[in-house]
């Protein structure tokens, strides 16, 4: 706390008397290791202790943090929306699931925020058929959970790019981990590209084993280059052709709708084989066979569970499901676990059998459910699909003594069949790099040509960065929020920590800067999210206290005088405060003196040279947000889904 603020802090104090506030003390649940997380819960305590709130920091590992958030055993913890593609219908399906941390939040609910209610309005929803009443419902559920004030919305991610000046044309993805270097054009020097990319882990590590059908180690950017869904998420989650060109919507007698694919021509696997029908109906037949459409491997999802049939109607693909499910066409945008592969990378080729030799990965060994399905992983042969990059080779160190593979450096060649055009750039190098200052030194260098994506770059180098003539800094649209999800009986209470917290200088301060202040929990180019919700949520310092601290400010409002005489109050204190320092200070120099060490010493001397230089030292970890990486693969990675 600098003096300044200890100084209003004492005034705030002496003037309010905030014994008149109401006792409040809450439990500030905070992953230990959360860099940006740690960075900023202290400045939301100090915020919340001005209106009378005491919140108690408790710093928990992994295992605990997940243990308290699913029992709701805390009244303020950090959260994460799950961001582009997955938003809004993904994140607020999961919350009625007992392992996540709003079930205990919804539970003290009265319908429709109840887990049971709330269930079946999002399943309602997702079953609208009409775009219109669809966009209604949404709104009505956005206002019900933001009239609720269940959250304290933060700042909005934005996923950051500095792209080195010979490169033109890159645009930002609209997803997390979508970089879409095909779209760079390379204005001058060779048309090899070396990249740092934001991975799940902030600096990358390893592109894992590069199949499309499972999770982790698997990196979302490079199976993004690699391999093409049906469709694909654009801005604002419009959907886009992708494999498919064109697709139509029935809803059928028994009430299921069916979802009709015309997929694109002449397209070419990376093996050189013909895209067709075939290899989507071999893919669905693996990825979505039983029992790995359950809750325990791809059913975190809706659209597994949604699914009836699919099949090839001459080249046409058919999906049928057993009622309508507006969300199919977003969720078949998603990088993970619906990418098509090419027929060759099966262990059988076209003829692979889902039972006995499925694409899913080795090791999660033989599948069973809980209907007595069985099926046997054998995991897949090559990484070739249709996208714009194609896999080369990969330089792997394992020597490490703790078991992480590293790619020091993963090649990828521009694929020149591609439906969309050959990208210019030829080659693209993924480089790994140990920490931040090693990327930074690398772009200054020229040794890298970009960074792309979060976490890889210190946030206030890349502010600095936005100043270089040899470099464009670019930012997403926000792709997700962060918020603090709170599990607190009062309703009053909620708003107090809503309007108590200042949110862009701590954003400022803590985080260079580079992410936005957000007053609702959703981004707003999310789908059905571009609702304009009020009262924002916003500082309102008035308002918390006006709702914490009644008495101090019903005989404020009485004395017409009182805002002078907080004025005055406030000169008071800090006069006296000051008084205070400046006697001590004197009394401290005298005796210094007497004891013969005189505090001003000529600047040569080298013992004050550095401590003049040992003072602003920061925690260089303060500001890494490297860490905050997506709550949601958290969640995934929770239900064994990385066997
Ligand atoms: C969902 O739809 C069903 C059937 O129309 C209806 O009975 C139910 O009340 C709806 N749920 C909510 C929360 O609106
Ligand atoms: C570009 O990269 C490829 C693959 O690593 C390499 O074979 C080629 O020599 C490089 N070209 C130049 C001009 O450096
Ligand atoms: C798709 O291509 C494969 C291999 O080239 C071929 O065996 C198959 O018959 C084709 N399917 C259709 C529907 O044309
Ligand atoms: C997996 O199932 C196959 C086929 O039923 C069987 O041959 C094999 O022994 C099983 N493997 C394990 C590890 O249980």
């Amino acid at each position: 706390m600098s003096l300044t603020r200890l100084v209003l802090f004492a005034a705030a104090a002496w003037a309010d008397d905030s014994g008149q506030c109401n006792t409040v003390e809450l439990d500030f649940v905070v992953l230990e290791g959360e860099a940006s997380h740690r960075a900023i819960e202290d400045d939301i305590r100090a915020a919340l202790l001005e209106v009378g709130v005491t919140a108690r920091a408790r710093f928990l590992e992994k295992e605990e943090f997940n243990a308290a958030m699913v029992s709701g055993d805390y009244d303020l913890v950090f959260s994460e929306t799950w961001g582009a593609p997955y938003d809004p219908h993904s994140y607020v399906a999961s919350w009625t699931t007992p392992d996540e941390a709003h079930y205990s939040v919804l539970e003290t609910h009265e319908p429709p925020l109840d887990p049971t209610t709330f269930a079946s309005w999002v399943a309602n929803v997702s079953s609208e058929v009409d775009p219109v009443e669809r966009q209604e419902t949404w709104t009505e559920i956005l206002s019900a959970i933001h009239a609720a004030v269940l959250h304290l919305p933060l700042w909005g991610k934005r996923i950051p790019s500095v792209v080195g000046r010979r490169l033109e044309g890159y645009v930002s993805g609209p997803q997390q981990f979508d970089y879409p270097i095909a779209s760079i054009r390379v204005a001058e020097g060779i048309k090899n590209v070396t990249i740092a990319p934001g991975a799940q882990t902030g600096l990358f590590q390893s592109v894992g084993r590069l199949d499309p059908h499972s999770y982790r180690p698997n990196e979302f950017f490079s199976n993004n280059w690699i391999y093409e869904g049906l469709v694909k998420y654009g801005p604002s989650g419009n959907i886009e052709a992708s494999l498919a060109t064109a697709w139509t919507t029935d809803i059928r007698d028994d009430g299921g709708e069916t979802f009709r694919f015309t997929l694109r021509e002449g397209v070419a696997f990376h093996d050189g084989s013909a895209f067709n029908c075939t290899a989507v109906e071999l893919n669905f037949d693996h990825v979505f066979a039983s029992p790995l459409r359950g809750p325990d491997w791809h059913g975190w999802y809706g659209l597994p569970g949604s699914l009836a049939d699919w099949y090839c109607d001459g080249n046409d693909f058919v999906l049928e499901t057993t009622e309508p499910y507006y969300p199919l066409l977003q969720e078949l945008t998603y990088i993970r676990p619906m990418r098509i592969l090419s027929p060759a990378a099966f262990v059988h080729g076209i003829y692979t059998s889902p039972e006995t030799h499925n694409s899913c990965p080795a090791s999660w060994g033989n599948v069973t459910g809980d209907d007595g399905s069985e099926l046997t992983c054998v995991g897949t042969t090559a990484p070739l699909g249709t996208g714009p990059f194609r896999f080369v080779s990969r330089t792997v160190d394992d020597d490490d003594d703790d078991d992480v593979v590293l790619d020091r450096e993963v090649v990828f060649a521009s694929n020149p069949e591609y439906w969309g055009g050959e990208p210019d750039i030829e080659f693209v190098r993924v480089l790994y790099f140990e920490t931040h200052a090693e990327v930074k030194e690398a772009l200054l260098s020229g040794e890298l040509d970009a960074v792309i994506g979060a976490g890889v770059l210190e946030p206030s180098d890349i502010q600095d960065l936005q100043y270089s003539e040899d470099f464009d800094v670019l930012h997403s649209e926000p792709t997700q929020n962060t918020v603090i999800i709170m599990n607190i009986d009062d309703i009053d209470i909620r708003k107090v920590v809503v309007h108590a917290v200042n949110k862009g200088p701590i954003i400022e301060r803590e985080l260079g800067g580079i992410e936005q202040p957000v007053s609702q929990l959703f981004p707003e180019s999310a789908p059905y999210c571009d609702v304009d919700l009020v009262p924002k949520f916003d500082y309102d310092l008035e308002k918390a206290l006006l709702l914490n601290c009644p008495d101090s400010q019903t005989t404020k409002k009485k004395n017409t005088k009182s805002k002078t005489a907080t004025v005055y109050g406030i000169l008071f204190a800090a006069a006296a405060v000051l008084a205070v320092v400046l006697v001590v200070a004197v009394c401290y120099m005298v005796r210094k003196e007497r004891a013969g060490e005189p505090l001003f010493m000529p600047l040569t001397n080298p013992l004050i040279e550095d401590e003049v230089q040992l003072a602003p030292v920061k925690d260089p970890e303060a500001k890494d947000v490297g860490s905050t990486n997506s709550v949601e693969i958290e969640i995934f990675d929770g239900r064994d889904v990385n066997k």
